[in-house]
């Protein structure tokens, strides 16, 4: 089946990711929100992407315009009931998820494939929660969505092949390098880069070396564009410590667990680049290594 109008839902961190790349690869996209104020924040952060490419003579002001024109904003997800794949990017709760499923369930078309683009939660569960289980799979971009390559696309154990195929193409129409993996907590990319960083807070924890000689060790020695200290502030150390909980939960082995130091930075509020702290500040012009007390 061809996908030629795509639904997103959310418009944050991600979702205006996703919307603004379908409809730069001539997708028809609606995407939907919570509220007004979330929605024109996310469009207002494509907007800006699109002005700041075409300043940059990336691309022309009309292809812009064009690109802008195939996204539709509502607040009404049964909007959802022509497109032929619809993308969730809400917030990584599980209740949510299955909530939303429900509703776009009853109004999506019977021949409509649906994907998760959650990082931690099984994609299973909320296939199963639908009436349309063979045609749900996990489509996992990356941040920012606009400039990362990679698309992981998620058989679940329902996933028919025809869904896989789907979410293949639609990687591939996007530009982006598709790889499948299984529906197993972290898939590919944080099931390796979270114990990682993990263990580069451990490190610290246990006196390896400082914040700034750990990141500048691993940048250096290694040939990673950011150390594991600076990627933690980056992905969020909220975030990083829930996926590490589900990853846990899932494999029980210590690798996965997030350390206390992890715990007291997120239990202070210090989330990383977001929140202006984490194990840099981001108040002045440059990331200040901040010492985390241990
Ligand atoms: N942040 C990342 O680096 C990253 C990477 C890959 C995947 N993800 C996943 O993407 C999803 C979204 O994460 P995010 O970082 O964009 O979060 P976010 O908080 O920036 O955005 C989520 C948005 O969803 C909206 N929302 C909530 N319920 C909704 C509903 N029923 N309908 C429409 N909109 C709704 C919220 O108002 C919010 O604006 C999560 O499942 C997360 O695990 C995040």
């Amino acid at each position: 089946m061809e996908i030629k109008k795509v639904g997103v839902a959310g418009c944050g961190l991600m979702g205006h990711g996703i919307a603004q790349v379908s409809a730069e690869a001539g997708y028809e996209v609606v995407v939907t929100e919570l509220n007004q104020e979330n929605l024109d924040k996310g469009i207002a952060k494509i907007e800006k992407q699109l002005g700041r490419a075409v300043e940059k003579g990336k691309l022309e002001q009309s292809e812009a315009d064009a690109i802008r024109g195939r996204i539709n904003p509502t607040l009404h997800p049964h909007e959802f009931a022509e497109c032929d794949l619809v993308i969730e990017a809400i917030t990584e709760d599980l209740e949510m998820k299955l909530d939303f499923w429900k509703q776009v369930d009853e109004v999506a078309k019977p021949e409509a494939f649906f994907a998760t683009n959650t990082s931690s939660l099984p994609v299973i569960n909320q296939a199963a929660a639908t009436s349309r289980p063979d045609r749900f799979l996990g489509l996992h971009f990356f941040n920012p969505v606009q400039r990362m390559p990679l698309l992981e696309v998620i058989q679940s154990v329902t996933t028919s092949p025809e869904a896989m195929a789907v979410g293949m193409a639609y990687g591939e129409k996007l530009n982006k390098t598709t790889v499948e993996t299984r529906d197993k907590a972290g898939f590919i990319v944080n099931r390796l880069l979270v114990p990682y960083m993990l263990d580069g807070i451990r490190g610290l924890e246990e006196g390896i070396g400082s914040i700034e000689e750990i990141d500048t060790a691993m940048k250096a020695g290694a040939g990673h564009p950011m150390g594991p200290l600076a990627l933690s502030d980056f992905v969020g150390l909220d975030t990083l410590a829930s996926i590490g909980n589900v990853m846990f939960d899932e494999f029980r082995e210590r690798r996965f667990a997030a350390p206390p130091t992890l715990r007291k930075l997120v239990a202070a509020g210090f989330y990383g680049v977001k929140s202006g702290r984490g194990f840099y500040d981001y108040s002045g012009e440059k990331p200040v290594p901040v010492n985390p007390g241990l």
